[in-house]
């Protein structure tokens, strides 16, 4: 790995997107400056270690650590705007309580990079990567760079908008192969800048780069996220529908439906409904955003309403199977928000486990990595197993809720031999409906009764 000489590259904001983009531009050689408020993440990012887990990223950050291609600093955001040349602001955008987003650290930031920017002599290019709904680098963060500075944007310095795309459990990967970049700019100096940044990052794969003005890409990537989060619960409608269908399964319509090339098999799993910190939070600011410029979001308000009510069909089948659930034990299979990951926010048992506890079930849980997080919600509402057996044994029904590997693996006879009644609700349809229906009390989201 050779340190290339230009341009430097500073990120505000070390969490998941900002970790992974320093990381990614480090691991290909750049000059990288990660800065971020909290000194304990930046002491373990200096010491080689991610704050999050992510499938090969540990490795390229020690590697980038070592090489010198990259350091964490505190604070300090007028250093590390002098020393660089591009500026990536990756900072959190929580929920406000109405939906909308809270720009606090977009703004924070802002201040900051703009009060760097009064003393500097260079073209600088801030560009944010937080998303953000649209107006926002345009009617905060630029006025902010202004006011602070005291010098012109697209004159003096350089502004662009440039979202990310990345999944959890694969964002490293989803960072140096990436299917497009979007890159929206206050002027074409800005986005030239950041394009040709993106060109030599890719050299050899370069991607599709969407050139556009900031509001389009802001726009771009909720688009992209609504739009996923749509076609979960346009799926888990047609799940709902094929319950009441006798012979139906939506594993099967879905597979077909998935064929058609206009279509695409992708984010056509029926289930409990999306979680995790995007899709939520996305959808709901894009509802708040939307209503925000005087349009009525009707379809995406009707995601969101699918959404809610998806987990709670999985009480609903103990309910049907057991009648009243007072007293009895149910397991619950899987914690985190999607397999592969400890992350909570937003997971669809959160709702579940609420309504059990509401109608006076015994809730005992597992997950191979999720069980710490899930601790800090439920405390000792629930008890917590060490191993999907463990969990099972005795229980009078179990719900599977997130799809790890692990749970493919039980066998009906694992479920026969170890619960007092071998109830089982397959919430995300990872068992053989023709072997699994014969053998116990199955019943599956998206699975009409035999006819
Ligand atoms: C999502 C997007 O996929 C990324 O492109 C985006 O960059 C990211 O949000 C973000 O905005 O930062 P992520 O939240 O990591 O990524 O998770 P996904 O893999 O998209 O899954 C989200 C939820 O949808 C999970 O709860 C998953 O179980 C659910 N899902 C997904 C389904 O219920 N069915 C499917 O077919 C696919």
């Amino acid at each position: 790995m050779t340190l290339k000489k230009q341009p430097k590259i500073s990120v505000i904001g070390a969490g998941y997107v900002g970790l992974c983009t320093a990381v990614g531009f480090a691991s290909k050689g750049y000059s990288v400056v990660a800065c971020d408020v909290d000194e304990a993440k930046i002491t373990k990012i200096n010491s080689g270690i991610p704050t999050f887990y992510e499938p090969g990223l540990q490795e390229k950050l020690s590697e980038s650590i070592q090489k010198g291609c990259l350091k964490g600093v505190v604070g300090r955001v007028d250093q590390v705007v002098e020393e660089t040349d591009l500026t990536f602001v990756a900072v959190g955008t929580p929920s406000k309580p109405d939906g909308s987003i809270d720009l606090t650290y977009i703004e924070s930031a802002a201040c900051s990079i703009g009060k760097a920017l009064t003393h500097k002599d260079s073209y600088h290019v801030t560009i944010i990567k937080s998303t953000v709904v649209p107006g926002t680098t345009q009617h905060v963060v630029q006025p902010e760079l202004e006011r602070e500075s005291k010098k012109k944007c697209g004159v003096d310095f350089g502004l662009c908008m440039n979202p990310e795309f990345l999944r959890q459990g694969s964002a490293f990967q989803d960072t140096v192969n990436a299917d497009r970049v979007v890159i929206g700019s206050f002027d074409k100096q800005s986005g030239d800048k950041l394009e040709d940044l993106y060109k030599d990052f890719y050299t050899g794969h370069v991607p599709p780069i969407i050139r556009t003005t900031l509001s389009t890409a802001e726009l771009i990537k909720y688009a992209s996220n609504a739009m996923l989060a749509t076609k979960i619960s346009f799926i888990n409608t047609i799940a709902n529908m094929c319950e009441k269908i006798p012979g139906a399964d939506v594993k099967v319509v879905a597979t077909a439906m998935g064929l058609d090339r206009r279509i695409g098999p992708l984010f056509l799993d029926a289930g409990l409904g999306y979680g995790g910190s995007c899709f939520p939070k996305d959808v709901k600011a894009l509802i708040a955003c939307s209503k925000a410029f005087g349009y009525e979001p009707e379809l995406l308000e009707s995601t969101e309403a699918v959404n809610k009510k998806q987990p709670l069909k999985a009480v609903d089948f103990c309910r049907q199977q057991l009648g009243s659930l007072e007293g009895k034990k149910v397991t619950i299979l899987g914690l985190a928000f999607k397999p592969d990951t400890d992350d909570m926010r937003e997971a669809r048992v959160i709702p579940i486990i609420n309504q059990l506890l509401k109608e006076g079930a015994q809730v005992f849980a597992y997950d191979p990595v999720a069980i710490p997080a899930a601790k800090s919600i439920f405390n000792t509402k629930i008890q917590y197993a060490s191993s999907a057996l463990e969990c099972i044994k005795d229980a009078d029904a179990c719900i599977i809720v997130t799809e790890w590997d692990e749970f493919k693996k039980l066998t009906p006879d694992d479920f026969i031999a170890n619960m007092k009644q071998p109830i089982l609700i397959d919430g995300r349809r990872i068992y053989n409906p023709e072997t699994y229906k014969t053998k116990l009390k199955y019943t599956a989201i998206g699975l009409g009764q035999e006819p």
